[in-house]
């Protein structure tokens, strides 16, 4: 990460459960960051992925009753997805499984055994499965983890070991002469009061786990989990290995963590790249822990904000903007819908909604849709109060204080808002000889809101690129760097028309009386409905999906013959980036070819053995001199479309027609 690139990382998520809004958190700051610094013209690099290795993983597949690599398959598929819905664009998916990463982290073992730290040793402890972990026990007779409160394993097996102990006085230097290597600085210390308390050796490799990366030259042996998973950060960008060729340019990174796996960050990593001789992360930045109902949200304690339900009532950009706003980053924040709906209400829909579309429509009202701009003698303390919140903004977020540049954001917001309604254009409006000053507020009303949909596009990606749309300017908001964006600058401007409203405001105890009807039910993907009930999300999509096509007969519909179907073959085709082929099985004796455009957004070995939907009595046709057979079915998400694909929660027999 030199100064003009930038390198952010999520940690890996574990292969074992569904994602929930704890996951989601750290990769939406990872994607709002990305985003924060390609606006400002920086080369930025964001990996994010999924830890697959272990014993966690292992039992998981044991209890859904499915082969390892279908398990991690399909967890890797929910991430992806739910990771599309929230719009979040990384630029690498790792996954521990991947080959590449293998021959990685086989390589890195090397090194750090000709480098004379690592030897052969007996090992004897209790081990937590769900940190991966072993503890130091406080009551042998009832050995329990302390963070799981489930009962740990005793484990004696022989084992490799790194010479960690070695590293302790290199650590302190490093904390020591690099004050923002671990953030904030509480963390910091705690961190270093922990290594300088002294280090034991760091067993690094396991008998009993099958499960792993075979560590080179003893086929009993597996890498500990947490070796093979911290290497992911250099093997993604091609560190040990050829299929990447990134690290020159990117590393070292910006590493984004939970609090709970810092020490593993913040201790053990650096010392493995000391060891190897290799650079060490630029910053490991710790941020707090959502919690529920005061408790940490954890899959394995089953006290979880599950996504299905938060994607139902609320839009990316929404739970986008309060994660970000609500809590301080690096502190832990309680999750409630109520005050989830209260942020949105009253910054999203009465603030920034609200300040857009009075503004657009005044341009229509009163310039009939030509905004006009400021002049520049008439400038008020407005244009002065939205630079300085311009500048706060961006301190504030290169800091990573996301919450206070969001609050610096808003003051502008505010003060745009009363500027509006101190200077009454509406009784200007009725007053010929008032013209100019009503020409005046307005310009500066459009001006002051071109630049805050500017700053806050990173936040809010979806609205702010709306209502730059509807202001009558080209383009995409996140192209255009707001410290180049010089007030009242000249500007090519369409027609101020079609006006729809950024932010629906919610219905707080109608959606919280829904949310606690669902959460009875968990794990539902959609609520059960009456045929004759509206659409669900209908506050939302009404703003925010296409408009509906043209009414059909019930006859114009059942001429489209859906089937389910399972993906036997998935492959790329080559010179086409955007193909896929896939050979599916709709219950027919022949299984058949068909052709999908989602190669951009599924690698085909996650396809395989999923359920989909296709459309089976689509005439034939060429793609690439390749016959497509049917066509597969998926939502279309966001500006760009993204294809999710249409599946069950239940299990459904191939060729089962859809009515
Ligand atoms: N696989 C390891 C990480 C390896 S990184 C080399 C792991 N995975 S995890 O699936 O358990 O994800 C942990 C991370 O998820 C946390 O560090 C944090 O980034 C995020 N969160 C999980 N629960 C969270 C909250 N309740 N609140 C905020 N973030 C949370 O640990």
């Amino acid at each position: 990460m030199g100064e003009k690139t930038f390198y952010v990382t999520t940690p890996i998520y574990y292969a074992n459960a569904k994602p929930h809004l704890g996951h989601a958190y750290t990769t939406l700051v990872a994607d709002s960051l990305t985003r924060f610094k390609r606006q400002r013209g920086i080369d930025t690099f964001f990996l994010t992925g999924t830890d697959e290795h272990g014993v966690n993983i292992e039992r998981a597949a044991a209890a859904s009753g499915v082969p390892l690599q279908v398990h991690v398959d399909r967890m890797v598929t929910e991430y992806r997805e739910a990771f599309a819905r929230f719009g979040i664009e990384y630029d690498r998916w790792i996954r521990t499984t991947d080959d590449y990463h293998e021959e990685a982290v086989q390589n890195l073992w090397r090194l750090l055994d000709e480098r004379g730290f690592i030897y052969k040793g007996n090992y004897e402890g209790w081990f937590c499965a769900y940190c991966n972990e072993f503890k130091d026990v406080e009551d042998e007779n009832e050995p329990i983890c302390p963070v799981h409160e489930r009962p740990l394993d005793k484990v004696a097996e022989e084992s490799y070991f790194f010479r960690l102990s070695a590293l302790q006085q290199p650590l302190l230097d490093l904390y020591d002469s690099r004050p923002d290597f671990v953030r904030p600085d509480a963390r910091r210390n705690e961190v270093r009061s922990f290594v300088a308390g002294g280090l034991r050796d760091l067993s690094v490799s396991r008998a009993s786990v099958k499960w792993g990366i075979q560590v080179p030259g003893d086929p009993n042996h597996t890498v500990y989990v947490w070796l093979d998973a911290l290497s992911n950060y250099i093997t993604a960008l091609g560190w040990g290995n050829e299929r990447h060729h990134d690290f020159e340019r990117y590393w070292p990174a910006l590493h984004l963590v939970g609090k709970d796996i810092l020490r593993f960050h913040s201790v053990y990593w650096p010392a493995f790249l000391l060891a190897a001789g290799i650079e060490v992360p630029h910053t490991v930045f710790a941020h707090g822990m959502w919690l529920s109902g005061g408790r940490k949200m954890s899959k394995t304690m089953g006290k979880t904000i599950e996504l299905s339900i938060l994607h139902r009532h609320f839009t990316p950009d929404m739970i986008r903007y309060f994660v970000l706003r609500e809590m301080a980053f690096g502190q832990d924040g309680d999750f409630t819908y109520g005050a989830l709906i209260d942020r949105v209400n009253a910054d999203l829909a009465d603030g920034l909604g609200n300040l857009a579309s009075r503004t657009l429509t005044m341009v229509r009202s009163y310039f009939d849709g030509i905004p006009p701009r400021p002049a520049g003698e008439t400038q008020s303390d407005v244009a002065d109060v939205i630079l300085q919140a311009k500048t706060k903004f961006d301190k504030e977020f290169h800091a990573l204080n996301f919450s206070r540049a969001l609050e610096a954001g808003w003051i502008g917001v505010a003060r745009l808002d009363k500027f509006i309604t101190d200077s009454k254009p509406w009784s200007l409006a009725k007053d010929p000889a008032a013209r100019s000053r009503l020409e005046n507020v307005i310009a500066i009303a459009y001006e002051g809101l071109r630049h805050i949909v500017l700053l806050t596009a990173p936040v809010l990606p979806e609205t702010t690129r709306q209502i730059w749309s509807q202001l009558g300017l080209a383009g995409d908001p996140l192209l255009i760097n707001p410290n180049e964006a010089r007030w009242g600058e000249p500007l090519e401007v369409s027609k101020v028309d079609r006006i729809t409203p950024a932010f629906p405001k919610l219905a707080k105890d109608k959606i919280m009386a829904e949310i606690e009807e669902e959460k009875e039910k968990p794990q539902i993907e959609e609520p059960k409905r009456e045929a004759s009930d509206p659409p669900p999300e209908t506050a939302i999509a009404q703003t925010l999906s296409p408009p509906l096509a043209e009414t059909i007969a019930i006859e114009d519909f059942v001429k489209v013959d859906l089937r389910v179907a399972t993906v036997l073959e998935a492959e790329r085709v080559p010179k086409a980036d955007k193909l896929l082929r896939l050979v599916v099985d709709v219950g027919e004796p022949q299984p058949r070819q068909i052709l999908a455009g989602i190669a951009q957004h599924y690698s085909p070995e996650t396809l395989v053995g999923r359920k989909i939907i296709v459309v089976a009595n689509l005439a034939p046709r060429k793609l690439r001199g390749l016959e497509s057979n049917g066509m597969l079915l998926a939502a279309s998400v966001g500006e760009e479309g993204k294809p999710v694909l249409a599946t069950f929660a239940e299990d459904v027999p191939n060729g089962a027609r859809l009515k």
